[in-house]
C-alpha cells in the first residue's frame, strides 16, 4: 500500500525547501521500492490573506486521513504574529494530538559548530518536548483588561496522563538509541514546585517500574542550557515540557550548525505525525533559490522513519552526511556554494547511488 502523505509547503521559503525534500523522497522510493502518494494543501499566509482562513475544521478531518504530513514553514511578513502560528501550526499539533515534539541535535562532519573544540562525537542528543500542554495550552485570561489594574494570567497545564505518555515515549527512545541510555529530565523543581514535582515523581515512578535499565538524570532548565554549550556530550535524551523544550531546541539548532540543518517531528505515535524544518519562513531569502533545504530533507528522513521505512531513512541521512561533508561550503543561506535546487539534486543523487 502507498504511504499517504499530506504536504503543506506553507509560507516564504517553505515551498522551495519542500520541493527538494520531495525530490529526495522520490529518489528514496525509487531506490527502496516503497510507494507513496502526496496531497498538497495551501494553508499559510497567502491563503489567510485571500480568504481569512487558517486551518479550517474540515481540513483537519482531511489531514486525519494521512499517515504523515510534511510542512515547509508557517509565517508571513504581512500577517500579525500569532495568527498563523496559533491558527495552523499549534492547531494541527493540538487537534491531531501530536504530543511529542522530537528534535534531534546532531552535528554532522564538516558543519561549522559555534562551540569551540566540539566535534560530531560530542554533539548527538535528542530533545523530547511535550507538545500539547504546559504554557501552550492557552489557559488563562485577563481581568480588567485595558485598565491600569489589568491582570494577565497564563497558566501552565500539566496533566498526569500527558506527562506520563511523554515520559514513556522518552524512555522508550532512550532504550532504542545506541548511546549511554541516559534520560535527563529538564525542569525547574526549585521554583515550579507543583508542575515539576509531578513531572519528577512520574519520572522516577515510571523509571523504577518500567525502565530500570535506563539511567536517570535531572537538570534545571537554566543548568541545561549551560551544559548544552559547555558539555553537550553529557546528553543522550532530554525530556522536558513544552515551553522549556521550545527554548532549548533553538539553542540545540545553533549547536548543530544552525537553522539550515535543524529538523523536528510533531509526533502522535498512534496517529498522524507532522514533520518540519524548524527554521521558519525566512522572508528575506524567499524566491532566491539560496535557502538551505537540508533541514527539510532531514524532516523527510524523520518522516520515513515514522512510516516504517527505516532503511530508506538511513540512506537519506547517509546522503545528507555525504553532501554536507564533502560538498557544501556552509550551512547558511546564500553561502552553501550551491543553490537550493542544486543541494536537493546532490542529496537525491547520493540517495540513488
Ligand atoms: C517551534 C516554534 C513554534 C512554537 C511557534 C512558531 C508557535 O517556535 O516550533 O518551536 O513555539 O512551538
Ligand atoms: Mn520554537
Amino acid at each position: 500500500m502507498a504511504h499517504q502523505i499530506g504536504v503543506i509547503p506553507g509560507d516564504g521559503t517553505g515551498p522551495e525547501v519542500t520541493v527538494e525534500a520531495l525530490k529526495c523522497l522520490e529518489a528514496a522510493s525509487a531506490k527502496f521500492g516503497f510507494k507513496y502518494e502526496t496531497t498538497e494543501f495551501d494553508f499559510g499566509g497567502d491563503r489567510y490573506k485571500r480568504t481569512g482562513e487558517t486551518l479550517p475544521d474540515e481540513a483537519l478531518d482531511d489531514l486525519r486521513g494521512f499517515r504523515a504530513i510534511l510542512l515547509g514553514a508557517i509565517g508571513h511578513p504581512d500577517v500579525k504574529p500569532g495568527i498563523l502560528e496559533k491558527g495552523i501550526l499549534l492547531k494541527a499539533r493540538f487537534a491531531l494530538d501530536q504530543y511529542i515534539n522530537l528534535r534531534p541535535v546532531k552535528l554532522y562532519p564538516n558543519v561549522d559548530c559555534p562551540l569551540k573544540d566540539k566535534t560530531p562525537d560530542d554533539i548527538d542528543f535528542v530533545v523530547v518536548r511535550e507538545n500539547t500542554e504546559g504554557l501552550y495550552a492557552g489557559a488563562g485570561g485577563y481581568l480588567k483588561q485595558g485598565t491600569p489594574d489589568e491582570i494577565a494570567v497564563q497558566e501552565s497545564i500539566n496533566t498526569r496522563k500527558g506527562v506520563e505518555r511523554c515520559l514513556r515515549y522518552a524512555f522508550e527512545l532512550t532504550r532504542k538509541r545506541d548511546k549511554e541510555k541516559t534520560l535527563t529530565l529538564c525542569g525547574k523543581t526549585n521554583v515550579l514546585t507543583f508542575a515539576f514535582d509531578m513531572w519528577e515523581r512520574a519520572f522516577h515512578e515510571i523509571g523504577d517500574a518500567e525502565f530500570p535499565d535506563i539511567k536517570r538524570d535531572y537538570a534545571h532548565v537554566d543548568a541545561t542550557v549551560m551544559w548544552m554549550v559547555k558539555n553537550p556530550e553529557w546528553f543522550d535524551v532530554i525530556v522536558t515540557d513544552n515551553m522549556f523544550g521550545d527554548i532549548i531546541t533553538d539553542l540545540g539548532a545553533m549547536v548543530q550548525g544552525g537553522m539550515g540543518v535543524a529538523a523536528g517531528g510533531n509526533i502522535n505515535p498512534e496517529g498522524v505525525s507532522m514533520f518540519e524544518p524548524i527554521g521558519g519562513s525566512a522572508p528575506k531569502y524567499t524566491g532566491q533559490n539560496v535557502i538551505n533545504p537540508i533541514a527539510c530533507i532531514s524532516a523527510c528522513q524523520m518522516m520515513l522513519d515514522t512510516l516504517g521505512e527505516a532503511e530508506a531513512a538511513a540512506a537519506v541521512e547517509k546522503a545528507i552526511i555525504d553532501v554536507v561533508g564533502t560538498k557544501l561550503k556552509s550551512m547558511s543561506a546564500g553561502r552553501m556554494g550551491y543553490s537550493t535546487t542544486e543541494v536537493g539534486d546532490l542529496v537525491a543523487e547520493a540517495i540513488a547511488s
